[in-house]
């Protein structure tokens, strides 16, 4: 990455691991680094801001930074094993708990929930406003979706590789809506689906909405789905679609290269089995190019995708879209039967948002926080946590999954923390068995306080307690 701050970064953090800065050391002032270095003060403050959130320094309050232990080199989560067989799903116990209001007294480590402190709220107020005053366009049933939103949608898609006109654009009440209607578009109840695992726990709710059996088919930390997994289940199984979150997969952080999307979406048009793509986490990329969707891969008209604003605008607006291909007249069908049509002022507002051009700018500035504060999580939990736990390093979104150590049960903890008004997601909620016990998925969208500190401080001393009585595993 050729950003001058991570050049700076680099050389500075190559000079505490080879020890000419050691531990508790001050680093020279801000204005003598410039100097010594040639570059602007502002360029050293940003150099050592990113390596605080790599755990390499510490900020002390009008003394300056100082050189702390480097966390341990905590390795990314193993690979679940690929055997796997059709079962129902039953999700629906597991998420709502963890939704409940009280989560907002809690020290909000759970739901993978963007802060609002990195939203651009005064522009989605003030776009909101204008959409509320636009009169009687706010006051029909906005189906398929306004026009000025569909328009902006293609507008995106095509820098994204995907060529639509605004008509093959459908607007939905965010990307669980989106997946719910692609999913009925190309299904019976009682047909198996493949998954990744683990998985988002809403794609699981999804299939239990439409009756679905579910195939999970292991994921690689940063090389996604198991291709190799999926061909097994291609042969075995009659699949009738194939959920993937290509990019930056929510739990695993997980982003396919282009090489594997193009892969996949060949291997599932020969097979003739739908890929949903799922791609909310698209846009929250932490470094380089905004990656490809599988979408701008496929040639067959054989990739239904969705996604929304809830990552990157805000949850709340609940405004999604998909394409829905060849599966349009079924998609809107069950559109209009479930719901009649998306509500009108998210999606003016939406639309004013996107064409007066800050979004961009803005999400800019999401990315490099989401890096800083994912990274700077993963260092505290490599600090805090036991031996013998992994962490992965996303490079985009901002969740992290958390492999504890054999025997260490994600549920015990993730029970004991909210005890404590701390919530995490234990890992049973992200697959139909109980394969993920020892994990936990981990919110790092949370700017640094040190309420959070202490939470994962917290989190990683009942880690170590919970290591003294390790669980015994059941079998799946
Ligand atoms: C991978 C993934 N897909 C879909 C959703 C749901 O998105 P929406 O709020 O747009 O319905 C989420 C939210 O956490 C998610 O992480």
């Amino acid at each position: 990455m050729g950003v001058l701050y991570n050049q700076v970064a680099d050389q500075l953090q190559g000079l505490i691991v080879e020890g000419v800065y050691r531990e508790g050391e001050r680093l020279p002032g801000v204005r003598v680094l410039s100097r010594q270095l040639g570059v602007s003060v502002s360029t050293v403050l940003q150099a050592h801001q990113t390596l605080e959130a790599r755990g390499y320094l510490q900020a002390r309050e009008r003394s300056g930074y100082f050189v702390r232990r480097p966390a341990r080199d905590v390795p990314e989560p193993a690979m679940p094993s690929h055997r796997s067989r059709p079962l129902p799903v039953t999700a629906r116990d597991m998420t709502l708990e963890l939704c409940a209001d009280e989560e907002r007294r809690m020290v909000p480590l759970a739901t993978a929930v963007p802060h609002p402190d990195y939203l651009p709220v005064r522009q989605i107020q003030q776009s909101t406003l204008w959409a509320a005053r636009r009169g009687l366009e706010t006051l029909d049933y906005a189906f398929p979706g306004k026009a000025s939103f569909r328009r902006q949608i293609a507008q995106r898609m095509a820098t994204l590789g995907v060529v639509i006109t605004p008509d093959d654009v459908l607007a939905t009440n965010g990307a669980q809506e989106a997946i719910i209607i692609a999913l009925r578009a190309v299904t019976e109840p009682g047909d198996i689906v493949a998954v990744e695992t683990p998985s988002f726990p809403g794609i699981l709710q999804a299939l239990e909405v439409v009756g679905l059996r579910v195939i999970e088919i292991p994921t690689h930390p940063s090389e996604g789905l198991s291709l190799e997994g999926l061909a097994l289940a291609l042969e075995q199984w009659p699949l009738k679609a194939c959920v993937v979150v290509c990019n930056h997969s929510n739990p695993m952080g997980a982003r396919m290269p282009d090489a594997r999307k193009r892969e996949l979406v060949s291997m599932l048009a020969a097979a003739n089995v739908p890929l949903i793509e799922d791609d909310i986490y698209g846009d929250l990329n932490h470094t380089g190019e905004r990656p490809r969707p599988a979408k701008a891969f496929d040639r067959t008209d054989n990739v239904i995708y969705c996604s929304s604003f809830s990552k990157t605008l805000s949850p709340g607006l609940r405004l999604g879209w998909m394409i829905p291909g060849r599966h349009m007249a079924s998609a809107r069908q069950h559109k209009y039967f479930v719901n009649l049509a998306t509500s009108s002022i998210p999606q003016l507002a939406v639309a004013h948002f996107l064409e007066q051009g800050g979004y961009d700018r803005y999400l800019r500035a999401a990315r490099q926080h989401y890096r800083e504060s994912t990274e700077r999580l993963r260092s505290a939990v490599a600090r805090a946590f036991p031996e013998g736990t992994a962490v992965s390093r996303p490079q985009g979104g901002f969740v992290l999954w958390v492999q504890l150590p054999d025997g260490v049960s994600g549920t015990e903890l993730y029970q004991r923390a909210r005890a404590e008004n701390i919530n995490v997601a234990p890992g049973r909620m992200f697959s139909t068995t109980n394969k993920f016990e020892n994990c936990l998925r981990l919110n790092g969208g949370n700017p640094w306080t040190p309420v959070v500190e202490s939470a994962v401080q917290r989190l990683g001393m009942m880690a170590h307690e919970l290591q003294e009585s390790p669980f015994k595993r059941s079998p799946s």
